[in-house]
C-alpha cells in the first residue's frame, strides 16, 4: 500500500475513533460502536491487525448484536493465528445475521467447511476495496505469476506457432494481460469487481473486458478461444468441474487451459482459514481428465510472500 493511501487510511480511523468517543459521551452506545467497528475495518485495511482488534473489541462490547463487527473481530483474530477465537467470533456472526453469505463464507474458512466457491459479492467487494493498492501491495508481496505466466505461454506461443485469441479469466487490474499480451493477437478478459476492470481498461492491454463471473462468461460466449489464462483466482473456486465444463465449451480443439492453485493436501480441496481455496494435485489431475483435457506441463511456484513464510502453489498447462 502506498505511504500516502496508507496515511490517509490511518487520518480516517483516527476521526473514526474521535466520533465513537463523542457518541460515548452522548450516551449514544450503537452510534459508537458503529464508529469503532469503521475504524476497526479500516485499521485492517491497513494490516494493523492488533490495533484492529481492539477497535472491534470495542464495538462488540458496546453492541454484541453488530455481526459485522463480530464478523471483522473473528477475520483480524484469523489473521492472527488465533483460531479458536477466531472461530467463536465468526459463529456468533453467522448466528446473528444467518442469510449473510459472506459471513457465512468466511466462517466456513475457520471452521473447516467446504462451499463450492466464494460468493460472487463477497470476491467483487474483496476487489473493488483491494482495487486502488492491489498492484503496489502485490509487488510488496514479491507476486511471481506475472512473470511465470509470462515465461510459460511465451514457450507454449513459440512451441504452438502463436495464439489468435486469449481470455484471461479473473484478469484483476491486467499485471498478467501485461506479460502475456505479446504471445496472443487478441486478449479478452473478464472480472467480477468492477474496480479492478476498470484499472484492467486503462492498461490498455485488452481488446475485450467483461465485468462477469467466469462461469457465467463462459456458459454464454460464443466466441471460440485458443488460451485460456486463471492466475491467482482458483483460490476463489473450490469445485472446478463448472471451470473446466466452461473452458472446453469455448475453446478451440487444442486449445491451452494454464492457471494456478495453492497447493495443499492429497485429495480434494480445502477451504483454508486465509478464506482462499487450496487445491491438492490429485483433484486437479483428476478434474483435467475427466473434462478430457492432458495436462502437457506445469511446476511448483512460489506465489507470493504471506506474513512470514511463502504461499506455495502450482502452475498448470492443460489441453484440449
Ligand atoms: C488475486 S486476483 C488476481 C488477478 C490477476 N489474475 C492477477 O494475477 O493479477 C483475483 C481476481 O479474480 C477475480 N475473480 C475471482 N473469482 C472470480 C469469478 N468467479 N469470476 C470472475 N472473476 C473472479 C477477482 O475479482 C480478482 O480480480
Amino acid at each position: 500500500m502506498k505511504t500516502s493511501t496508507r496515511h490517509r487510511l490511518l487520518q480516517k480511523a483516527a476521526a473514526c475513533r474521535r466520533t465513537a468517543l463523542k457518541c460515548r459521551g452522548d450516551g449514544d452506545a450503537k452510534g459508537a460502536a458503529v464508529a469503532y467497528r469503521k475504524q476497526g475495518r479500516l485499521l485492517k485495511a491497513c494490516s494493523e491487525a492488533g490495533l484492529a482488534a481492539e477497535a472491534y473489541r470495542r464495538a462488540v462490547a458496546l453492541d454484541p448484536s453488530d455481526a459485522l463487527a463480530q464478523c471483522g473481530l473473528g477475520q483480524v483474530l484469523a489473521a492472527m493465528n488465533r483460531h479458536e477465537e477466531a472461530k467463536a467470533r465468526l459463529e456468533q456472526a453467522a448466528v446473528l445475521a444467518p442469510e449473510n453469505p459472506r459471513i457465512r463464507f468466511l466462517y466456513d474458512s475457520v471452521r473447516g467447511g467446504s462451499p463450492p466457491r466464494a460468493p460472487r459479492h463477497y470476491v467483487a467487494n474483496l476487489f473493488d476495496r483491494y482495487a486502488e493498492h492491489f498492484e503496489s501491495h502485490l509487488a510488496e508481496l514479491g507476486y511471481s505469476l506475472p512473470k511465470a505466466f509470462g515465461r510459460r505461454i511465451g514457450r507454449l506461443s513459440r512451441k504452438t506457432g502463436g495464439f489468435c485469441r486469449g481470455i484471461d479469466l479473473g484478469c484483476g487490474t491486467g499485471l498478467i494481460g501485461r506479460w502475456i499480451r505479446p504471445s496472443v493477437n487478441r486478449l479478452d478478459g473478464v472480472d467480477l469487481s468492477p474496480k479492478m476492470i476498470e484499472i484492467a481498461a486503462s492498461a490498455g492491454v485488452y481488446d475485450k473486458l467483461a465485468l462477469a463471473d467466469i462461469h457465467d462468461y463462459c456458459r454464454s460466449c460464443s466466441i471460440k478461444y485458443d488460451l485460456f489464462v486463471a492466475a491467482d483466482v482458483l483460490i476463489y473456486i473450490g469445485d472446478l468441474d463448472e471451470m473446466f465444463e466452461g473452458v472446453k465449451s469455448c475453446s478451440r480443439q487444442g486449445g491451452v487451459f494454464v492457471f494456478s492453485v495453492e497447493e495443499r493436501g492429497n485429495a480434494g480441496y480445502t477451504l483454508q482459514p486465509s478464506a482462499r481455496y487450496a487445491h491438492s494435485r490429485r483433484y486437479v489431475c483428476s478434474r483435467i481428465k475427466k473434462h478430457g483435457m492432458r495436462l502437457i506441463g506445469g511446476s511448483q511456484v512460489r506465489i507470493r510472500r504471506e506474513k512470514d513464510r511463502w504461499a506455495h502453489g502450482r502452475l498448470y498447462e492443460a489441453a484440449l
